[in-house]
């Protein structure tokens, strides 16, 4: 069931153009992710939703009812803003049930929905503490929990854990799927983190220069991206240059070999071609078996922890980074020619831009 729905979205600054043909559905439920460089609209769109930036065209609906240009109080949505603080004067509890207050609720309904948030974010003994005397972990988790206090239909959240160190970004980023599930709410989550992104979202709506390049779930969008921008910015990958072999429709030459791979019917004998392949699918070493061989030489190898990297360069010149397990101790010295294998279906072809 669609909660949310943008239609043809716009938001053009005096010379700016932030946003342009946004076009996304939520259904009720959802965790949705919008990912993007710094500068690709973001946090335009979030404060779209909000209510606090007026989109120049387009139209925004809830339930099919349009809301585009309704004031934020009436929305019913939650937000955690970056840099969006706490109140610093007042308690832990008292920031929570902020919004409940401006709502009028009875007192004995506030205190007993400020113990429930409390303990939905584990601060149950920190009620009395203000803002100050919290880590920036703490102080996040009230952030979210004032956001849900009042029972929003959507949550809007706009890079709410950037400012944390990696360990406790990654514990906040299990609480918040957590509380996705255990609320029910729909979350619409802004990041420029794509593992965060991949890690978080049912779907992910990927930014570039004001548009959404491509929509879908964090596994599709990884395995078959349709556009150089997405195999680019998701994930690790190689690019490398190909073309359509002239003497058989299906074949592309490229790195030094030639293999069959799937071609669009407008890609003429000759059209050059990107192929992408991630680092983790190039196997290297004499093992036999099927897949694309062809041959590289080790220009740098490096250990990285759980994995390491192998810089190849290829017969034609081009470079390309192979991840191993380094539990499979690699013995590859720079200089040495290997033998490279990839398997044919992890391999991408576009269109060359
Ligand atoms: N009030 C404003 N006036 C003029 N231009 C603006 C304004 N707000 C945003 N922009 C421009 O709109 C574009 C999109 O900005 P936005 O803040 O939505 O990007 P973002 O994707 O959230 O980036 P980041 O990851 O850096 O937060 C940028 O080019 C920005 O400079
Ligand atoms: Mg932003």
């Amino acid at each position: 069931m669609t909660l949310l729905a943008i239609e043809d979205l716009a938001k053009t600054y005096d010379k700016v153009t932030a946003l342009t043909g946004i076009n996304l559905s939520v259904e009720a439920g959802e965790f949705v992710t919008l990912l993007g460089p710094s500068g690709s609209g973001k946090t335009t769109l979030l404060m779209s939703l909000a209510g606090f930036t007026t989109p120049s065209k387009g139209t925004i609906r809830l339930d099919g009812k349009d809301i585009t240009h309704l004031d934020p109080e009436d929305r019913d949505f939650g937000f955690v803003f970056q840099g969006y603080a706490l109140f610093p004067h007042l308690s832990v509890a008292n920031n929570i049930a902020f919004s409940l207050k401006v709502r009028k609720w009875e007192k004995a309904r506030i205190d007993a929905r400020v113990a429930e948030m409390l303990s939905l974010v584990g601060l149950d003994n920190l009620a009395g503490r203000k803002p100050r005397e919290l880590s920036g972990g703490q102080q996040q988790r009230v952030a979210i929990a004032r956001a849900l206090a009042f029972g929003p239909r959507i949550l809007l959240l706009d890079e709410p854990l950037s400012a944390l160190d990696r360990m406790l970004r990654e514990t906040m980023q299990k609480e918040l799927k957590r509380l996705h599930r255990e609320t029910g709410v729909t979350f619409v989550y802004v990041t420029h983190d794509q593992e965060e992104a991949i890690a978080m979202s049912d779907r992910i709506a990927v930014f570039n220069h004001g548009r959404i390049v491509e929509i879908g779930p964090p596994r599709d969008l990884y395995k078959k991206p349709a556009t150089h921008f997405v195999a680019g910015f998701l994930g690790e990958n190689n690019f490398l240059s190909g073309h359509r072999a002239d003497d058989d429709e299906t074949m592309v030459e490229a790195f030094g070999t030639r293999f069959s791979a799937p071609l669009q019917p407008r890609e003429r004998p000759g059209d050059v071609l990107t192929i992408w392949v991630r680092p983790e699918h190039i196997r290297l070493g004499p093992a036999p078996g099927d897949g694309i061989g062809f041959r590289a030489t080790v220009v740098e190898n490096s250990f990285v922890g759980a994995v390491e990297r192998i810089l190849l360069r290829t017969s034609t010149g081009e470079q390309m980074v192979a991840t191993l397990r380094s539990e499979a101790h690699s013995e590859y010295k720079p200089g040495q020619v290997v033998e490279c294998r990839i398997d044919p279906a992890a391999i991408g072809v576009l269109p060359s831009e």
